[in-house]
């Protein structure tokens, strides 16, 4: 199977209105999965009996089930970086053996887990505190994969928050340290410093301002740190006691490691059993993910619908839509996984890709935005498949028709978009209003809907810690699956490395302590401008 017969197949069935598949009456359930409690609908799409066998077909080819069993054995298929991929270690919680380099890492993982949540259950019952009483507040300083996860479940898992306040800074911008520190009291607050390297410009550099503002109050503000690092040495020079310092191994990527320390600040907002419980969500789908026929896969044909509209028919975007407020974040985390792990433009084997990338992965919670961009996504040219989120059940009994509500037009969306509106029923629409002739021909024109554009829905009972594990798990899986049909490293992030380098050297240029000589004209009159601006 090549691309092009991919691309053949989407082109074959571009017009084809998708409410005609419809007129199968078992469409819907024959194009919907049911596993781990949840509903994965994708009859909403263009996808038919025939592409869907050409999609897994694709998947067989790439071997997927094969290099989905080398990687949760421990083999180092990020071979780019020499490093076996074994995030899922971290929620293997029955401890079976997996071996890397000839030793099993299960008991160091179960104990580290033992450890990190010993740690956060004594600073949510007090037996940790500050120098000035219990701890009040938690400030966790990292970025990327050292934020995005973390905050992102610690609000999606809000209704089980029962530990101090957490909050997360990533920016390097002052802006987002000075807003989060104001308020909080340096005697009461732990500041987490979360970096998988310890070295990253942004999170050093909020690290440090961090423990000055601590030593304004405090007599030992290291006291009131705790860092989570795979460099126990680094974490030693900046001055964090090594029983406050939680490790974790290179095989656990940046952006797939919040189901280990980097969790921390997760944990001390929900505490231990529901942060097992998340883990446990997490495991479910793993072994969702290895036990099941592709056929049935949910990640598999979660990461097959992506295949067939970012490779097969072109469209280069992909809209994640939860219709859950708590998710707001999601979309931000799913950027950095999909975006970061799919975003490559070169092969294993070295060699350009003969076919597009992994999609630009975009979105927020509805309803907000039914209120800003979905004017484009229903009537703009491009098709911007969507992935509606939404829980059956939300967690404020006493607000459950505002959750009849949010279902609803979750619900419509997606109606709206596979059904559009005709030309004819625009035009008794404003007949109906009292328009005639040309002017309700063009107010018409302006109502119409085109339909047909594609969208899947994933349903849930309810944003539970075990649930959100599993729809995590769900998506990480999704990602790994598309990689290896693209045939790429999803697990290296090399096209991070260029941008760090150049702002290395531009440090000095924009304090104004040397030259910009040897950069491009643009760049030094942009320099030029901001030295002329700055006190
Ligand atoms: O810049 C990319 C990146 O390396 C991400 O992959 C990672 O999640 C983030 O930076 C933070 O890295 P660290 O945890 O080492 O500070």
């Amino acid at each position: 199977m090549t691309w092009d017969d991919l691309k053949d197949a989407a082109e074959a069935v571009r017009t084809r209105h998708m409410l005609t598949l419809f007129e199968d009456d078992t469409r819907a359930d024959g194009f919907s999965l049911d596993a781990l409690g949840m509903r994965f609908d994708y009859s909403k799409t263009n996808i038919d009996a025939a592409a869907r066998a050409m999609l897994i077909e694709i998947a067989r080819e790439a071997r997927v089930e094969a290099k989905r069993d080398e990687m949760f054995a421990g083999a180092k298929i990020n071979d780019t970086e020499g490093r076996a991929v074994l995030h899922t270690a971290l929620r293997n919680l029955d401890g079976d053996p997996v071996i890397v380099d000839g030793a099993d890492v299960m008991p160091g993982v179960l104990d580290g887990l033992d450890k990190t949540v010993a740690f956060a259950e004594a600073v949510r019952d007090g037996s940790f505190t500050g120098q000035g009483g219990k701890i009040t507040d938690v400030v966790n300083i990292g970025i990327g994969g050292s934020d995005l996860g973390p905050a992102m479940a610690t609000l999606a898992l809000a209704p089980y928050h029962d530990g101090p306040r957490c909050h997360f800074v990533s920016n390097v911008d002052g802006a987002h340290i000075a807003d989060t520190l104001r308020g909080l009291d340096p005697t009461t607050t732990l500041v987490i410093v979360a970096s998988k390297t310890f070295t990253t410009i942004e999170t050093m550099t909020n690290a440090r301002t961090a423990k000055a503002w601590m030593s304004e109050k405090v007599t030992d503000p290291a006291a009131q740190f705790a860092a989570v690092s795979t460099s126990l040495e680094k974490t030693g020079d900046f001055g964090i006691a090594s029983e406050r310092v939680f490790g974790f191994e290179d095989w656990v990527g940046g952006r797939y490691s919040m189901w280990g320390p980097i969790g921390l600040a997760l944990m001390i907002a929900i505490g231990g059993d529901a942060f097992r419980a998340f883990l446990r969500g997490a495991q479910a789908m793993d072994t969702h993910f290895r036990a099941t026929k592709l056929e049935e896969n949910m990640p598999v044909l979660l990461a097959l619908v992506g295949i067939w509209h970012n490779q097969g028919c072109g469209y280069a975007t992909r809209a994640v839509l939860p219709y859950d407020q708590r998710l707001s974040r999601l979309p931000a985390y799913l950027q950095q996984l999909e975006m970061e792990s799919n975003g490559k433009r070169v092969a294993m084997d070295g060699f350009t890709l003969d076919v597009d990338s992994g999609p630009v992965v975009w979105g927020e919670p509805g309803t907000n935005g039914q209120h800003a961009f979905y004017q484009l996504i229903h009537q703009g040219t491009r098709v911007i498949p969507c992935e509606f989120m939404v829980a059956a059940e939300g967690h404020e009994p006493e607000l459950a028709h505002h959750h009849t509500l949010l279902i609803a037009n979750c619900l419509a969306q997606s109606e709206a978009l596979l059904r559009g509106r005709s030309l004819d029923e625009a035009r008794k629409m404003m007949a109906d209003k009292g328009f005639t002739g040309d002017e309700l021909e063009r107010q018409a024109r302006h109502r119409v809907f085109p339909g047909n554009r594609p969208s899947t829905t994933l349903v849930y009972p309810q944003l539970t810690p075990e649930m959100l594990g599993q729809i995590v798990a769900l998506y990480e899986h999704r990602v790994f699956v598309e990689g290896v049909i693209l045939g790429i490293n999803s697990f290296d992030q090399w096209g991070v490395e260029l941008g760090k380098e150049l702002a290395t050297s531009l440090g000095p240029v924009v304090a104004g302590e040397t030259g910009a000589e040897g950069k491009d004209a643009s760049t030094r009159t942009l320099v030029e401008f901001v030295l002329r601006h700055r006190g």
